[in-house]
């Protein structure tokens, strides 16, 4: 495995071996992802062993320019248009209608795909340079916290990729917003950076929650982004007695906040992010990572506010917590 800074002759080298069939680990604004060419079913294959992923569940192409969506989507309606001028390159991945000729594989047997122009410039030239779709979910071991830096790549699966493009942290830090435009109307599947106010804004119509009915993204199962290390949710007003608690009885704790009150905290394992939700978005799962690498016996979190701007971060947390 090549662990390599994302300069112009390593990415040359990875749309190689893109194009050769292999793995490639790269940054995108997200998270990074685990890239394999998303028209050679083989390949694509390979990202399911690699991360012990269930072969049902489908995986986002990620392409360079939306003039390539027909390449993919059996149509480009007008909903996915807007969306697109507004929000790509960037965290948004939409869910259209099927070619024919998209490999099982990808889509997981169901009659979609999800299409992503990541904004990262590395992601970008990767895809530039490789010319087609490059099949990604984000490059962690299935069910656990998603990479944000090459690093974490490394530690997860740095034995089944062929290259890692180091291009540094990403800058949001969690996966892209999901929206799902092969329905009557739009449905919300997995919240991001990208929130379903400022989608509802430029489609000038509602956007539905996922009733979670049918499992169609892994993301929205109810465990999901997480740690090893057994992770509670506390209120802000009950996270100082847990702790008191959890001490008491010799647990060695880790405590992940955001609010002003506690930086006080006696605790030896504190990390306290910032209160506004996109910069601790963007710290999140680097934070939850090396907490878990502490190998302490519990992680307390204290819960963010229920408001839109924070829904990314509470779906993300429900899913790393008991
Ligand atoms: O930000 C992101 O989206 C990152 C970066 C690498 O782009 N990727 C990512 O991939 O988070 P992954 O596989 O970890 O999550 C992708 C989600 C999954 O929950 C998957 O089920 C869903 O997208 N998905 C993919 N194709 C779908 C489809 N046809 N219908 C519904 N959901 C789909
Ligand atoms: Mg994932």
């Amino acid at each position: 495995m090549i662990l390599t800074e994302a300069n112009p002759a390593a990415i040359a080298k990875a749309a190689a071996l893109l194009r050769a069939g292999e793995l490639v680990a790269f940054p995108t604004e997200t998270v990074y992802g685990l890239g394999a060419d998303a028209a050679n079913a083989l390949a694509v294959g390979k990202i399911f062993s690699a991360k012990g992923r269930p072969a049902d569940h489908p995986v986002i192409v990620h392409l360079a320019d939306p003039e390539q969506i027909t390449d993919w989507a059996a149509e480009f309606p007008d909903t996915a248009r807007k969306l697109a001028a507004a929000f790509w390159p960037g965290p948004l991945t939409i869910i259209f209608n099927k070619q024919a000729n998209v490999p099982r594989a990808v889509t997981g047997g169901q009659n979609t795909v999800a299409l992503r122009v990541p904004a990262n410039p590395t992601a970008l030239a990767l895809l530039r340079a490789f010319g087609g779709g490059v099949a990604a979910p984000s490059a962690n071991r299935f069910g656990r916290i998603s990479p944000t830096q090459a690093f974490h790549v490394a530690e997860e699966l740095g034995d089944k990729v062929s290259c890692i493009l180091d291009g540094g942290p990403c800058s949001v830090g969690v996966e892209s917003t999901i929206i799902d435009l092969t329905d009557d109307a739009p449905v919300l599947l997995r919240p991001g950076r990208i929130t379903r106010a400022q989608l509802k804004a430029v489609l000038g119509a509602e956007v539905r929650l996922s009733s979670n009915t049918q499992i169609r993204a892994p993301g929205m199962m109810a465990v999901h982004y997480a740690p090893h290390t057994i992770a509670l949710l506390c209120n802000p007003e009950t996270l100082i007695g847990m702790i008191d608690e959890q001490c008491a009885q010799g647990k060695q704790v880790g405590v992940l906040a955001h609010s002003d009150i506690c930086r006080m905290i006696p605790c030896r394992h504190l990390i306290l992010l910032p209160d506004r939700a996109e910069s601790y978005e963007a710290a999140l799962y680097s934070s939850l990572r090396e907490l878990d690498n502490l190998q302490l016996d519990m992680l307390l979190i204290e819960q963010p506010p229920a408001s839109e701007e924070w829904a990314a971060v509470n779906d993300r947390l429900s899913k790393a917590t008991v």
